[in-house]
């Protein structure tokens, strides 16, 4: 019976600050100068990185935000909620394998939106996130609470939940 205890034993991963578990398994050698970015970048960024992340029942991924757009791709266990607040308002979508019912291997999380995630079946989620320029937690932030609730007063249940 796999567990997120055992997954993050076997796959030896950290805690991340947005929560859950994660370790990075891939960063791209090859660099993309600054120049050639958008002027949200003063520094060069390799190409792309992945990471495992794994989220056990009861953890969050808390409201966070990057400069790219993220791939959240299905690895194995039940599945998550993402909730997205951007200009659209909240949106959700499920990661997770059962296609027949609303969820999906991959979901993208476009750049700039402030997401969250919990594990809504199962007892962990695990899965691969990719993000390109590479990931560094410069182009990270951690939302606050308050703020977000002031940008977002309709939404103050889940942000006050998943911050
Ligand atoms: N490396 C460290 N943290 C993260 C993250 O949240 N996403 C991605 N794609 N890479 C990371």
């Amino acid at each position: 019976m796999f567990t997120a205890e055992y997954w993050a034993d076997k796959l030896n991963l950290a805690p991340h600050p947005e929560g859950g578990y994660y370790r990075e398994t891939y960063r791209s050698a090859s660099i993309i100068p600054s120049g050639v970015l958008g002027e949200e970048y003063s520094e060069s960024r390799c190409t792309s990185t992945a990471i495992y992340f794994l989220l056990g029942q009861g953890d969050k991924s808390k409201f966070h935000r990057l400069k790219s757009d993220e791939a959240w791709i299905y690895n194995s266990g039940g599945s998550a909620e993402i909730f997205m607040l951007g200009k659209h308002g909240l949106k959700i979508e499920k990661i997770g394998p059962d296609i027949n019912n609303g969820e999906s291997f991959q979901v993208f999380i476009p750049k700039n939106v402030w997401f969250a995630a919990k594990v809504t079946r199962g007892d962990y989620l695990l899965i691969t996130c990719t993000v390109a320029p590479g990931f560094e937690f410069n182009d990270f932030e951690l939302a606050e609470s308050q703020k977000l609730v002031n940008d977002f007063p309709d939404y103050r249940q889940i942000i006050n939940e998943l911050t």
